[in-house]
């Protein structure tokens, strides 16, 4: 399942986003909102039970998540997206995947990995803007179904339609929420029209 978004403060936020004079702290804001009304659509389908509260007027039905829900920010890029997220589901944990992906290669490079041995989380959210080839979203998600994770969720903001079809084949169970799906990929593995080196971007290091 891919689901791109068709909100207006969505489609409003991604161009001021792909602007060229766009500049770090801003650009780190817009990555913050876009996770954040994107996160809102993929966690629609978060389980609830229900649950009475005692309001000053009375006794009110409502209801409460059951889930433990896991924030997995690929590094670097993903990183942004973590904030906005964890101030809305406070209890949920965040766990780091590092990888960069090879110039030459565009293979993924894995670099940083402290899951604990036993999954602590029911549902995880993988968190980066860019899915380009979809090398690293799938070589992330290979590293969670190996923990154990079952449900899982890739949220992120560009999407070039090799990386989608990567993904959606390599893990067919897992839903894509994406901002906006692009043209193609250039011959160097950036997604056109993109908003080029989301990594640099973000930390001023372009
Ligand atoms: C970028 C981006 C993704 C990856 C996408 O990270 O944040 O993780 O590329 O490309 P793919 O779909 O072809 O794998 P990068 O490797 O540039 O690392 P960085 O975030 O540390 O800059
Ligand atoms: N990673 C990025 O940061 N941008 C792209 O366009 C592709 C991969």
């Amino acid at each position: 399942m891919v689901f791109e978004s068709q909100h207006p403060l969505v489609k409003h936020k991604l161009t001021l986003l792909r602007n060229v004079m766009t500049e770090p702290k801003k650009f780190r804001e817009l990555v913050r909102e876009l996770a954040m009304l994107l996160c809102y659509e993929a966690t629609a389908d978060l389980g609830i039970e229900a649950l009475t509260v005692d309001s000053p007027m009375g006794k009110a039905a409502g209801h409460t998540l059951t889930e433990k829900i896991g924030l997995i920010p690929i590094l670097r890029a993903g990183l942004g997206m973590v904030e906005g997220i964890w101030e809305m589901m406070p209890s949920a944990e965040v766990w780091h995947i590092g990888l960069y992906r090879d110039e030459e290669t565009l293979q993924p490079v894995s670099y940083y990995n402290k899951l604990p041995t036993i999954p602590t989380v029911q549902v995880c959210l993988v968190l980066d803007p860019m899915l380009a080839t979809g090398g690293s979203a799938v070589a992330t998600v290979d590293i969670l179904k190996e923990w154990g994770a079952e449900k899982l969720k890739f949220v992120g903001i560009l999407a070039a339609p090799e990386g989608i079809k990567a993904l959606q084949t390599a893990h067919p169970d897992v839903p894509i929420y994406i901002a906006k799906i692009d043209l193609h990929l250039n011959d160097i593995g950036y997604i056109v029209p993109g908003l080029g080196d989301a990594g640099d971007r973000q930390f001023g290091t372009g």
